[in-house]
């Protein structure tokens, strides 16, 4: 492949960059407990990539016309139809943008989702492991968490589908959290898994939240699946949260957009949005992620094939330098996680020789709920000699063991 970007390039994120990213800089207060000062920065899921060069030229363009002031509507629908273009071109799926709605980010638009379509005493399902700010907003907004535990076989993730079951008959369960791609375990689930599930959610009146944020990182052989395509019924019952922020690396713009079929469900969100009072598009959000939706193809084609040759060096290194060390190829996101029980040795001394010893900041197995302690979570959305260096600090750490 002929590549047009350069993601060898190491471009520095420290507090000398003025960048203020929180994936490099000030971040050792969410590592309580651990000395991570001087880390390699893996843990939070932004990449350390230029994003695509149209991105750039169309923030700028905006940021020199040097007036900052509110938004016209314009953008917002310039945006939702550049990412209609998107959502067809890439996932098959056509999407009117009068069923979208535009937020700064993704997991408002899940507080948003509880706050309206559950009761304080009500259930809402997650599949843990998973992405740890689905349990923040359910406790946040005083609801309960029902998990319905991922089943592990060898690194191999499956859902539980009879658990499933199970757990969405109780009336007291009102929705679930879907993470498709599931982040951290890399499953893309197939349109089988995922109409069972949305099927077994319909039938109960489960409400359906698929945050589908990392659907752009599908590795070969692998293919993405919008929970919007499964069936008119499961349509119905549904709420799909899409972002161009991951796969641009456009989190610090804050767009996203939530797609929902279903015109009372759409409304009803869109009043609990207006009542949250969350803010309009900051004047860069709605312009970077139109900018991305069109332009961006190429771009996602070279990333992603680069983010692959990331995992193929390090389930090679690791097998030839630290065999107790394992990773499964992920089927998507950018998101290594690294399997250590072969180690034997107790999940807080693995954090503390990870964090401490071989100086990585990456996030603890155990953030995602019950099944991860004994993980951790690699972020691998970075110049190849960020991933070697990660290797050879991890085999002098684990030298003597
Ligand atoms: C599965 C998943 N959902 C949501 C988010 C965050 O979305 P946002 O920054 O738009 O709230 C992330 C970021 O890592 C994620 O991995």
């Amino acid at each position: 492949m002929k590549r047009h970007y350069n993601f060898d390039k190491v471009i520095s994120r420290d507090a000398n960059s003025g960048s203020y990213s929180i994936k490099w800089q000030g971040f050792e207060d969410k590592f309580p407990g651990y000395d991570v000062r001087g880390a390699l920065g893996m843990w939070i899921a932004d990449m350390d990539f230029l994003c695509p060069s149209e991105v750039i030229a169309a923030v700028k363009k905006r940021a020199e016309h040097g007036i900052y002031g509110y938004i016209s509507p314009d953008a917002v629908e310039a945006f939702k139809e550049a990412a209609a273009g998107w959502f067809e071109r890439r996932y098959n799926y056509r999407v009117p943008t009068d069923w979208m709605l535009f937020i700064s980010g993704v997991v408002p638009s899940i507080n948003a989702a509880i706050l309206e379509f559950t009761e304080p005493t009500d259930g809402v399902i997650i599949q843990n492991p998973v992405y740890y700010p689905f349990s923040d907003s359910i406790i946040n907004c005083g609801r309960t968490i029902i998990n319905n535990q991922l089943i592990e076989n060898n690194g191999f993730y499956t859902m539980d589908l009879n658990g499933l079951e199970e757990l969405a008959k109780d009336p007291k369960t009102k929705l679930i959290i879907l993470c498709n791609p599931h982040n951290p375990v890399g499953r893309v689930w197939t349109e089988d898994e995922l109409y069972q599930a949305g099927k077994i959610c319909s039938d109960n009146g489960v409400l359906i939240f698929s945050d589908e944020i990392h659907a752009d990182f599908i590795m070969k052989g692998h293919k993405f699946v919008t929970a919007g395509k499964l069936s008119s019924e499961i349509s119905e019952n549904l709420i799909i949260s899409f972002a161009p922020s991951k796969t641009f690396n456009i989190a610090g713009l804050a767009a996203s957009l939530i797609v929902i079929p279903d015109k009372a469900i759409r409304e009803k969100l869109e009043k609990r949005m207006n009542i949250n009072n969350y803010p309009a598009p900051n004047v860069f959000a709605p312009i970077a992620g139109e900018a991305a939706y069109l332009y961006g193809d190429n771009y996602v084609d070279e990333l992603i094939d680069y983010i692959e040759k990331n995992f193929d060096y390090v389930i090679e290194y690791l097998k030839e330098n630290l065999p107790a060390i394992e990773m499964k190829k992920p089927e998507g996101t950018y998101l290594g996680w690294v399997d250590f029980r072969k180690t034997g040795i107790n999940h807080k001394e693995i954090y503390s020789i990870v964090l401490e010893k071989a100086k990585l900041a990456v996030d603890l197995g155990e953030w995602f709920g019950t099944g991860g302690e004994d993980f951790l979570r690699f972020n691998f959305a970075c110049p190849r000699t960020t991933v070697e260096t990660a290797m050879e600090r991890l085999k002098v750490a684990f030298q003597n063991l």
